[in-house]
């Protein structure tokens, strides 16, 4: 009698451990450092920094164990025939079977020219801003950029002009090009600026994404643009953001800069990351803006930029790759 009045408490008091572990495998107990401390941490560090051939082949190694980004990093006939079921990474339950349509539009391997000897990553942090690290940017062997930035001469001597390889998330070709529903000339020209790079755009990952980045893909086609377009493979999008919540980074989605610094160390022989910064104030304690070119800040819970730059400066600290922040000590009348 007893114990048939208990059972259903019982019940209650499993149900609510089940919903407080999936509560912290959500969202686990993790402390974010405060701007502050962050600012002096690096101001401690300083300019300190020794290559670790060691670290970065334990990387090459994790990364390719887990998402052979080589191979996987881009949608490939290779890797993705025809009938191939790729599953969206953004999505719960939504896929998209390679069809006559889409197949055509693949490349044919994997399109990267390995070894690659020295890669810079260049986030869009405000920290660029007057830094002047451009030409250092520019001397790298593979470039990598992201969500179609701002190159313009105003920016030049911060960022540098040259890219290999630039991201462009569909939701900037719905708001900045309407979708391009209605017009291709402006996203064309647009474009050139980024010379005969390759756009890669996560085509696959969310289900409003598919369609503005295949009108994109057409829209330089028709136009005999020199860039070549890449659609981001899902399967290995999934796998990096597994990786990296293995590595304490909690995020809903991971940041664009971190897909392809995780892309970097996978391929690159040296990579040094540009303008990742994700906090309000600079290394001289005043307010920073978000981008170099503006200040809209990103929504709020859906990227966890600070963990993901503990993660890349402990990274740094460990000689793995090399963060850039503050200014150019050599453009800036340092040594
Ligand atoms: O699309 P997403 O919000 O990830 O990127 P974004 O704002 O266009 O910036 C490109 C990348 O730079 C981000 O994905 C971050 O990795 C990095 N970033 C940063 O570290 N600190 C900032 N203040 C802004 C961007």
């Amino acid at each position: 009698m007893l114990a048939r009045c208990y059972r259903p408490k019982l019940s209650v008091w499993a149900a609510l451990c089940v919903l407080v572990l999936c509560w912290f495998y959500i969202f686990p107990d993790y402390s974010v450092p405060r701007d502050k401390d962050i600012v002096e941490e690096v101001l401690r560090q300083g300019d300190v920094w020794h290559k670790n051939q060691t670290g970065i082949d334990l990387y090459r190694k994790l990364l390719t164990e887990c998402c052979n980004p080589k191979r996987m990093f881009a949608v490939t006939k290779e890797n993705s025939p025809m009938g191939k079921v790729l599953w969206y990474d953004g999505e719960i339950y939504h896929w998209h079977t390679v069809n006559n349509d889409t197949y055509p539009l693949f490349v044919q391997g994997s399109p990267l020219q390995l070894p690659l000897k020295k890669c810079a990553v260049v986030g869009n942090g405000g920290i660029l801003r007057h830094s002047k690290w451009g030409r250092d940017i520019d001397q790298a062997d593979f470039i990598m950029r992201c969500n179609l930035p701002p190159i313009s001469k105003k920016y030049v001597e911060d960022v540098g002009t040259r890219t290999h390889l630039v991201t462009a998330n569909p939701s900037i070709i719905e708001k900045r090009f309407k979708s391009l529903l209605w017009s291709r000339k402006a996203f064309v020209d647009s474009m050139k600026v980024y010379g005969s790079s390759y756009i890669y755009m996560p085509a696959f990952s969310m289900r409003p994404g598919t369609d503005p980045s295949l009108r994109a893909y057409h829209a330089l086609a028709d136009s005999n643009s020199s860039l070549t377009m890449l659609f981001a493979n899902p399967e290995f999008l999934g796998t990096v953001g597994k990786f990296w919540k293995t590595h304490g980074v909690h995020a809903r989605r991971l940041s664009t800069g971190l897909f392809l610094i995780s892309l970097a160390l996978g391929v690159c022989d040296e990579v040094t990351a540009y303008g990742f910064w994700p906090f309000s104030v600079g290394l001289d304690g005043q307010p920073i803006s978000h981008h170099y070119y503006d200040n809209i800040l990103p929504y709020k819970w859906f990227h966890a930029m600070p963990e993901e730059f503990v993660q890349l400066w402990h990274l740094h600290k460990s000689g793995t790759l090399r963060m850039r922040v503050g200014q150019c000590p050599s453009q800036n009348g340092g040594s």
